[in-house]
């Protein structure tokens, strides 16, 4: 795994975004995995600005996006459909047929579930991941003791998940304990994956996924096993890793490399 730990946090939502623009500039029709959150709100700016100051254009760009809640139509205020229109989608020039995200609303989920992997692989894979954190390590709705080899499918959100994205439910609406998520497993097809984090309070969460053993107890630890991950910190996030000083000198070292 590469570990970037930076300063900012401003940062660690540019140095995420470079991921996915240094990847389009490549290659126009790249196929990106998508997260909701508050943790990729920044970096979607970045995208934005990408957008419209630098005539970055996402036309070609395919999206997936790793979950939805369960029992929430797509033009819900609080869907992750609306949040991605919202955020991201409303403000660059991708083709709204382009863009998946779960089917909330699904009459036969399973078989949509299903549907939504075939889709994937029907665009030749997710090229660049992108993933926020939960503070119990899930990844996507990959709650703890999901297993590492899931696909997508029906999760329960875990009491934590919910207590914590309870702030975006006013208190009248009702708050989903279902969602459809991609699955680790799904995940972990990706040929990239950034995962971004920032603030205190991922910080055992991070230490778990990056330090701790590969477990089912922490999903995000399965990217130890991937083949090139990123994960994008700053200095709170990474505040509880051991070897933070490591991390920084090989990526002193890698600059090195890339301005030799
Ligand atoms: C939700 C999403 C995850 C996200 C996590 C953390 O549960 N399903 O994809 O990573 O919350 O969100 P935040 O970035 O707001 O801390």
């Amino acid at each position: 795994m590469r570990v970037i730990i930076l300063e900012d946090t401003d940062d660690v939502a540019h140095v995420g975004a470079s991921f996915f623009l240094q990847h389009l500039e490549l290659k126009p029709a790249s196929v990106f995995g998508l997260a909701t959150g508050s943790s990729p709100v920044a970096l979607y700016n970045c995208l934005i600005n990408a957008h419209r100051n630098d005539g970055v254009s996402f036309s070609r760009a395919t999206t997936f996006n790793l979950d939805e809640y369960y029992g929430i139509a797509a033009d819900h205020v609080q869907s992750y459909r609306h949040f991605m229109q919202v955020n991201l989608f409303n403000h660059i020039d991708v083709v709204p047929s382009s863009t998946h995200v779960p089917d909330g609303m699904a009459e036969d989920p399973i078989t949509a579930c299903l549907r939504y992997e075939e889709s994937i692989a029907e665009q030749g894979g997710i090229d660049v991941q992108l993933l926020g954190i939960g503070r119990n390590g899930h990844i996507g709705f990959n709650e703890p003791s999901s297993s590492l080899a899931s696909r997508t499918r029906i999760k329960t959100l875990t009491k934590e998940t919910i207590e914590d994205n309870a702030r975006f439910f006013s208190k009248d609406e009702v708050q989903p304990t279902l969602s459809l998520t991609m699955g680790i497993g799904t995940i972990m097809e990706a040929k990239k994956v950034v995962l971004i984090a920032t603030g205190r309070a991922k910080a055992k969460a991070i230490k778990d996924s990056i330090e701790g053993p590969v477990s089912a107890s922490c999903p995000a630890s399965m990217l130890q096993l991937h083949r090139d991950t990123v994960i994008v910190l700053d200095s709170e996030a990474a505040s509880d890793l051991d070897n933070q000083a490591f991390y920084q000198f090989v990526e002193e070292q890698r600059q090195k490399l890339e301005a030799a």
